[in-house]
């Protein structure tokens, strides 16, 4: 099944004001690219707002993460409602920083997510396996763990990101053969899930997403986009990533 792909980048804690000129730069490149392609930026949540200023054209603004819960004595933490009026679209939730450095649990993370849908927005849901957990010959066991518990039980909005964990700023990625083999694995799972749905709901791989491996990344099976770091944060960079598409 043809599906359209979405090109993603995670700022991460990176940029300030200074960098508003870089999103500018995607939103005039992303009005001429085909249609299949969509193209966000997740910059922090201190520059969505202004983000969304300069995101003209078909750039879409997300966040990086999420409260569950509406509102509330929650210090620090911002909901749905604040990132959708602050301009962002989509969020992602349960990256594998998140789960480490703030130890996320899968249900935390579908409490995320269940959130994000019910508010309308896109949902990029985050597994990964670790070094070791690869070396174990776990991988699959452990990415359908992190589905089963992190999964939403609606699927409309819904998208999905490989992003093991030791291939995260290492500039190491998996095979073309093992990412192909994860994101089998991942649909298989969707499709056990949701039905017919699960074919439709987009599977991003996320870890050392360049310029240069861009193109054969993108062109495996089962692969419907990218979720992008470091590379993501020039235009220039990102949109050799895009053009990929
Ligand atoms: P890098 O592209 O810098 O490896 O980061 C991937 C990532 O964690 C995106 O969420």
């Amino acid at each position: 099944m043809a599906r359209a792909k979405l090109i993603v980048g995670n700022w991460k804690m990176n940029g300030t004001a200074a960098e508003l000129g870089e999103i500018a730069a995607m939103a005039a490149a992303g009005a001429d690219l085909p249609a299949h392609v969509t193209l966000a930026i997740c910059p922090p949540a201190t520059l969505i707002d202004r983000a969304r200023t300069v995101a003209t054209g078909r750039l879409v603004i997300g966040a990086q993460d999420v409260h569950a819960a509406g509102h509330g004595a929650f210090t620090g933490s911002v909901s749905v409602a604040m990132l959708d009026d602050a301009g962002a679209r989509l969020v992602i939730v349960g990256h594998s920083e998140r789960r480490a450095d703030h130890h996320e649990t899968d249900a935390d993370v579908r409490a995320k997510a269940e959130a994000v849908l019910e508010g309308g927005m896109t949902a990029i849901v985050c597994v990964g396996e670790t070094a070791a957990e690869r070396d174990a010959g776990t991988t699959l066991t452990v990415i359908n763990a992190q589905l089963d518990g992190s999964l939403p039980g609606s699927v409309t909005g819904l998208a999905v990101a490989y992003e093991p964990v030791w291939a995260i700023g290492s500039g190491l990625t998996p095979t073309l053969q093992q990412v192909g083999g994860v994101h089998a694995a991942i649909r298989t799972n969707l499709v056990a899930r949701y039905g017919d749905a699960g074919e439709a709901v987009a599977i991003l791989y996320g870890g050392s997403v360049k310029p240069g491996n861009a193109v054969e990344i993108l062109a495996i099976d089962n692969v419907d986009g990218a979720l992008v770091g470091g590379a993501s944060l020039t235009a220039a960079e990102f949109l050799g990533i895009v053009r990929a598409a």
